[in-house]
């Protein structure tokens, strides 16, 4: 039977950084369609008023995403279970989830929110720093990367959606579209709230602890 935990929080909640180590320790396929996204930027294949979307902070039409949703959660790797980053992000998206789902005899396992207020999601986002080879995020301050990257800049990426205007439409977006799936999840009894101020890794105990009761 597959594990299926979508993860959701605000930008720079720690979704990328908390669905690395889960992912490891559950044995799940990471879906992020951020990073799919990116890897679509990356090789010349992301429609241009995609791109212009992404990098200005705002949210791709729902189609697209849950195209890509669908098409990448029928792989293999998936077989075990998969944990769903930035994916959904409005109530449309989340319908047409429970309609994939329930059409390949499949269920949501959980909704894991991670809540950290927006002063904090801030300095986050503008200190982020991402290995472009390893995918590993970094935070100058917090969680820095190694001398050997530093010293080559070019190692690591500065997302153009972290730039302080981008940063603010992202948040906005997030406060008027994403946060209408916490009720909606809460309603049908998926909802597990986690505090994500703290260490990552004590963080990452209280959803795994969150997760105790599944299956
Ligand atoms: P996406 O890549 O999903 O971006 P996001 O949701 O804005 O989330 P982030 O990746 O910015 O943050 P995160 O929560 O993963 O935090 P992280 O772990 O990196 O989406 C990008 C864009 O793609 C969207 O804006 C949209 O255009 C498009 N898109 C994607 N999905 C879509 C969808 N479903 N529908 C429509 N459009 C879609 O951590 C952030 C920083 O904090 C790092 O520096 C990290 O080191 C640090 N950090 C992490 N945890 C801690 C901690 N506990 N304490 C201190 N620092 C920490």
């Amino acid at each position: 039977m597959s594990t299926i935990v979508v993860l959701v929080g605000p930008p720079g909640s720690g979704k990328g950084t908390q669905a690395k180590v889960l992912c490891e320790r559950f044995g799940m396929a990471h879906l992020s369609t951020g990073d799919m996204l990116r890897a679509a930027k990356k090789a010349g294949t992301l429609e241009p008023e995609f791109l212009a979307i992404m990098d200005s902070g705002g949210l791709l039409p729902d189609a697209a995403v849950i195209g890509l949703i669908d098409r990448r959660s029928r792989e293999a790797d998936c077989s075990p279970g998969f944990l769903l980053d930035g994916f959904p992000r409005t109530v449309p998206q989340a319908e047409a989830l429970g309609t994939m789902l329930d059409s390949r005899g499949l269920k949501l396992d959980a909704v894991v929110q991670l809540d950290v207020k927006r002063e904090l999601l801030e300095e986050r986002l503008i200190h982020r720093r991402t290995d472009k080879r390893s995918g590993q995020i970094y935070h100058l301050l917090y969680n820095p990367p190694p001398p050997e990257l530093l010293q080559a800049p070019d190692s690591l990426e500065h997302r153009k959606d972290d730039q302080p205007d981008a940063v603010k439409t992202r948040l906005d977006a997030y406060d008027s579209m994403t946060a209408a799936l916490l009720p909606y999840y809460e309603e049908r009894g998926l909802l597990r709230r986690i505090d994500g101020v703290g260490k990552p890794e004590e963080v990452t105990g209280r959803v795994v602890a969150s997760l105790d009761t599944v299956k």
